[in-house]
């Protein structure tokens, strides 16, 4: 049979091995319960005579502390056990980095086109504009370039099936017909029509891909018609915009002859990077000219009467020039790493 000693040694050992306070109280029961080893040797006690009970009851109840002491140290243990579980469970890490908030800003792009808009309309301009899905006679007919002309090779867009008549529009000079026939349409009693002086930014859409070009890219049309508007006019508006878009009079600009059907004669303007691994090479950043009569006879304007100059920059261009990038597809990749610099 097993002595005392073997019993106290089994209920220390069968404590120390439980994890869990449900386990450890019916560990207890079956020493200490009701019918406990322990509790069964005092109950044979009691078959002994008086004198005899003292001896043999002491070691007993020796055995019963020591297995009592047991049971309260595993009991706290497993508390403080517990208690070191929750804590690690609502932890904070007071040494982490704070999240803050994240900075957003404008796109390079977005920037230019607010500042051409604010630059223009300080000179008098208002800003108009016109439907990116544009039909085909807005978009070339009523521009002086029918059907078969030529030019319209210069323009390879995307069309749309099964709808021949209604494209991406590749310019934004479409605004021009629209604008001139609301305008008219508004002074159809006056004697002497307002002068039309807008520009309109927009997207406009062209199956290009390269450096300097990408197939969705900004354009911003402008447009002055009135009496005895000139080309001397043109460059003035355009040489001084310039000069303020770039905050310098030291601006190498050029007017290079061309053509376009909508104007005659026509131009394409060119600037010179001022800053980075481009610095010195010409980038072209505009088309302009006089709006050929056809075209304002479209408009519904006599071109007996009234000239105009019209033109159309290309503010991504304009963007690459003012900050030094040297590929337009950057603005458009959506790539943080580059986008974040211009915040
Ligand atoms: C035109 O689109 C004419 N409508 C401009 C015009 C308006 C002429 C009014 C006369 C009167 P052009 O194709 O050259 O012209 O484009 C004008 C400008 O848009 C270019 O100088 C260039 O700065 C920009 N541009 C043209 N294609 C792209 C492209 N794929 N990506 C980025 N910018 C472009
Ligand atoms: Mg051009």
């Amino acid at each position: 049979m097993e002595n005392l000693d073997q019993i106290v040694i089994r209920a220390q050992a069968e404590f120390a091995a439980i994890s869990d306070a449900a386990q450890l109280e019916q560990a207890k029961a079956r020493y200490l319960g009701k019918t406990g080893v322990i509790t069964e040797l005092f109950k044979g006690l009691g078959k002994l005579p008086p004198e005899e009970k003292r001896t043999a009851g002491a070691p007993i109840n020796q055995a019963k502390q020591t297995v009592e002491a047991a049971l309260e140290a595993r009991r706290e243990a497993l508390k403080a056990a517990q208690l070191e579980l929750q804590l690690a469970a609502a932890a904070l890490d007071v040494t982490l980095p704070g999240r803050g908030n994240s900075i957003g800003g404008l796109h390079p792009v977005t920037r230019t086109l607010e500042r051409i808009e604010g630059l223009f309309r300080s000179i008098g301009f208002e800003v108009a504009d016109g439907p990116e899905i544009e039909t085909d006679w807005h978009n070339f007919t009523a521009l002086n370039t029918p059907e078969k002309h030529p030019a319209r090779s210069m323009h390879d867009t995307f069309y749309i099936e099964n709808a021949p008549d209604v494209l991406l529009r590749t310019h934004t000079s479409p605004v021009q017909i629209r604008y001139m026939q609301a305008h008219v349409a508004r002074h159809r009693d006056a004697e002497v029509m307002a002068p039309i002086r807008i520009i309109a930014p927009g997207r406009v859409y062209r199956v290009d891909s390269d450096a300097t070009h990408s197939p969705m890219f900004h354009q911003v049309e402008g447009l002055w018609v009135g009496e005895g508007v000139s080309f001397a006019d043109l460059k003035g508006v355009v040489a001084d915009f310039l000069r303020s878009f770039f905050e310098t009079d030291e601006l190498s600009v050029r007017f290079r002859p061309s053509f376009f059907p909508f104007t005659e004669p026509s131009a394409e303007i060119d600037v010179a990077f001022m800053s980075g691994a481009m610095k010195g090479r010409w980038l072209e950043i505009a088309g302009c000219g006089m709006v050929h009569p056809n075209v304002l006879r479209h408009g519904g304007v006599d071109p007996e009467r009234y000239t105009g100059f019209a033109f159309g920059f290309g503010p991504d261009r304009l963007t690459m020039l003012r900050y030094g990038v040297n590929d337009l597809r950057l603005f458009f990749d959506g790539d943080l790493r580059f986008l974040s610099q211009f915040r």
